[in-house]
Parts: C-alpha cells; sequence; structure tokens
C-alpha cells in the first residue's frame, strides 16, 4: 500500500480517485481537513476498503510513526500543503508550519521507517514530494522556460515555503541516502479545484452574477495543466524516477490570466447562457495587483517526457471545457465549499476591490 497526504485537496483526491481507478494497491490518506480539506472530493470511494482516510497532521510524528509502523506503506506521496498564495500573503504563519515544519515532521517520521526497513523493501522505498514551479520565480516574455537545473529564487511566501521543504527532501537524499523523488507543476485546473483559486472563482463568481475580479492589467501568464495529467506525472515518476531527481511538470499551455478568463465566459456562454443574452465577460472587473504578483511562469517538461516519456493527455481546449462542464454538473459540491470560511476569505480578499 502507499500513504497519500493531503489527498482531501483538489490534486490530492484526484490522484487517489484515479490511482484505485487503475491499481488494486489500497491507499492511506492523512489530511489535516483545514478549510481546503473535503471528503466529499472522495465520496466516490465510499465503502471502497482499498481507501483508507484518517485525519491527521503531517506535523504529528507520533501520529505518523504509527500510521507507518501498522500499515507499512512502500511509498508516501506527500501532497500536504497550504497553497494559496493570496492566503500566504495575508498568513504566512500556517505555510511556515505545515510546508517547512511539517514536512520535516514527515522526513524524520519517514526516515525512522525507511532505515529499520529491510531487504527489497528498504530498496524500494519511495518518499515522492509534491511542489510547484513558483520556487523558480518569475521570468520576463523572454526568458527560456524553467528546467530542473533553474536556480530556486521564490517570491511569495507561499513560494519560499515550498522551495524550503524542496530543499529539505534534497538534503535527506544527499545526506542519508533517502530515497526521494520531487516533481514541481504547474498551473492545476480540473474537478474539485477549491473556488479560492483563479479558474474555478470565476465559474463560481459568474454563475452567481458577480464580478470577475482580475488582478492588474491580467496580462500575467500561467503555464495550466489539467489536473489528472498531473495525477499521471506523479504516477509515473513513482513509478519510475530516478532517486534523488527533480521532475518539472507541465501542460505546455502558457496563457495570460485574461485570456484565461475570457475563455472561460465564452464555454458558459454556450453552456449556461445568461439569462439577459448578455456574455459572462461583463462581469469582467480590474482589482489591484497582487502584492509581489510574478509576472509569467513557464516549465520546460523535456525531462520527464525525454526519460520517463510522460506527456499530458488533455490539451487546454478539452480540459477546460471537461472542466466548467463538471462544475455546472456538481452545484451541490459547490454550494457546499461555499461555507461560512469561504465567505470571510472572500470578504477579506476582495471585500474592497471586487
Ligand atoms: P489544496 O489546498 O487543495 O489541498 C491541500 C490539502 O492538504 C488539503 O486537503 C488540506 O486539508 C491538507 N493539509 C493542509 N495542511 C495539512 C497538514 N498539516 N497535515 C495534513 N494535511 C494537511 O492543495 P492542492 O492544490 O491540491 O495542492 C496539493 C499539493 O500540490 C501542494 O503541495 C501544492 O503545493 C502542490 N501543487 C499545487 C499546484 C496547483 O496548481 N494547485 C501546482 C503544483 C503543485
Ligand atoms: O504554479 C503552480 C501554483 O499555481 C501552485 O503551486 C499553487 O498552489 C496554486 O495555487 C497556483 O498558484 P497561482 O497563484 O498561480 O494560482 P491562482 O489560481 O491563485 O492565480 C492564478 C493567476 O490568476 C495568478 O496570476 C493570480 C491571478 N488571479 C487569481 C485570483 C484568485 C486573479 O487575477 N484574480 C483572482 O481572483
Amino acid at each position: 500500500m502507499i500513504l497519500v497526504t493531503g489527498a482531501a485537496g483538489f490534486i490530492g483526491s484526484n490522484f487517489v480517485i484515479d490511482w484505485l481507478d487503475q491499481s488494486e494497491e489500497a491507499v492511506i490518506n492523512v489530511d489535516k481537513l483545514t478549510y481546503a480539506g473535503n471528503l466529499e472530493n472522495l465520496a466516490g470511494l465510499k465503502g471502497d476498503a482499498r481507501h483508507q482516510f484518517v485525519q491527521g497532521d503531517i506535523g504529528d510524528r507520533a501520529l505518523i510513526d504509527k500510521l507507518l509502523a501498522e500499515h507499512k506503506p512502500r511509498a508516501i506521496v506527500n501532497f500536504a500543503a497550504e497553497s494559496h498564495v493570496d492566503r500566504s500573503i495575508h498568513g504566512p504563519e500556517d505555510f511556515i508550519q505545515t510546508n517547512v515544519v511539517g514536512t520535516f515532521h514527515l522526513l524524520e517520521a519517514a526516515r525512522g521507517y525507511w532505515q529499520a526497513l529491510e531487504g527489497d523493501d528498504r530498496k524500494n522505498f519511495r518518499f515522492l514530494h509534491v511542489s510547484t514551479d513558483e520556487v523558480y520565480g518569475t521570468l520576463s516574455p523572454s526568458d527560456p522556460a524553467f528546467t530542473e537545473t533553474t536556480p530556486y529564487a521564490p517570491n511569495s511566501p507561499y513560494s519560499a515555503s515550498k522551495a524550503s521543504s524542496d530543499h529539505l527532501v534534497r538534503a535527506y537524499h544527499h545526506t542519508y541516502g533517502m530515497p526521494v523523488l520531487t516533481t514541481n507543476c504547474s498551473n492545476n485546473y480540473g474537478p474539485f479545484h477549491f473556488p479560492e483559486k483563479l479558474i474555478p472563482l470565476m465559474i463560481v463568481n459568474a454563475l452567481a452574477g458577480k464580478n470577475l475580479p482580475v488582478y492588474g492589467d491580467g496580462m500575467q501568464v500561467r503555464d495550466w495543466l489539467y489536473v489528472k495529467d498531473h495525477c499521471s506525472a506523479i504516477r509515473r515518476v513513482l513509478e519510475a524516477g530516478q532517486l534523488g531527481e527533480t521532475y518539472n511538470v507541465g501542460g505546455w499551455n502558457e496563457k495570460p490570466n485574461i485570456e484565461i478568463v475570457k475563455t472561460v465566459c465564452a464555454l458558459l456562454d454556450e453552456l449556461r447562457p445568461r439569462a439577459d443574452g448578455k456574455s459572462y465577460a461583463e462581469q469582467i472587473t480590474y482589482v489591484t495587483d497582487r502584492p509581489g504578483h510574478d509576472r509569467r511562469y513557464a516549465i520546460d517538461a523535456t525531462k520527464i517526457h525525454r526519460e520517463l516519456g510522460w506527456k499530458p493527455a488533455e490539451t487546454f481546449d478539452t480540459g477546460i471545457r471537461k472542466t466548467v462542464a463538471w462544475y455546472l454538473e456538481n452545484e451541490a459540491w459547490v454550494q457546499h465549499v461555499q461555507s461560512g470560511d469561504y465567505r470571510q476569505w472572500v470578504d477579506l480578499q476582495y471585500g474592497a476591490k471586487a
């Protein structure tokens, strides 16, 4: 079996669903259930004995030690993190606590467990750390895309905390020989994406008749990858990645934010037209920019393609259409995630702007 952390969140839940679709190997899922953790994402696995959920913190050494001793996983996949850049600007502390201190405790627990393994169990053990392209900082329009050798230059408390965790993971390989793998992925989108992030926020706000808040001039560029493609990349790295290596994962899909928002509006115009016949694009509102906003991210995913044969299955056109359709078909999920906590966040972040 494998132990997966943070798998009640967006990418982790997609990963577990896809994993159990393709494999009989059981999963133990440890998630703290912060505001971003949602067991509804895993409702389709109800009654499936291959999935066991444990509410807990990756920084809780006693709990992780106990789970490792009890379940003897052959791998740990670490998704658990505070993941939202804007929240890290309002309050960085949770990011340091989970992304840095939590990852450290998880690594320590994994090291103790791995060092006590013997024979093939020890040889085959893996610790896969899921990270982000944001650790590389920002690019100008003419810069080449990030490769695995681009120096780290994180600019937000979120990306600095992820960079820090990546360094710890690297150090555990170099110092202790721990069998680690790291993936650095670009912006994901797809089912179960919490509507604090750009794409689901735009869908949810558009349908509610609210403003679509675009930061600054909307010309910041991100590289977008459908979440299921990120999950397949992680499975492939876990299966065949070289120990101690890092792999960039991306969709070869660089787009400015305003183009993303207009695409979402056009799809909604087609699939759920506004009652007044006007376009949802009329709701676009330019608001104050994010402090320290990175201008451009771009991932060069040549290494994972060349060495492991991975490439994304979806284009942006197919992925975004599936995503918008998913939100239209899952109104109950959308309603439930917009709890009291969510409304407080929206007031704090957009109250004065939107
Ligand atoms: P998310 O915020 O949707 O989910 C994070 C999950 O981690 C939640 O279920 C939360 O409850 C859980 N969690 C938080 N703190 C925890 C703790 N201390 N112990 C245990 N569980 C805890 O995030 P996501 O978008 O699914 O991202 C997952 C991982 O992928 C993160 O490490 C993130 O940095 C990385 N990543 C995300 C993207 C993206 O576009 N979303 C891109 C690249 C990398
Ligand atoms: O690049 C990978 C990263 O992508 C992950 O590591 C992060 O966990 C994930 O949250 C995401 O970070 P971003 O900051 O790029 O994602 P977000 O959806 O918050 O914003 C995407 C872009 O859209 C960014 O340039 C900011 C802009 N934006 C965002 C929001 C929420 C807006 O213009 N308006 C908004 O309301």
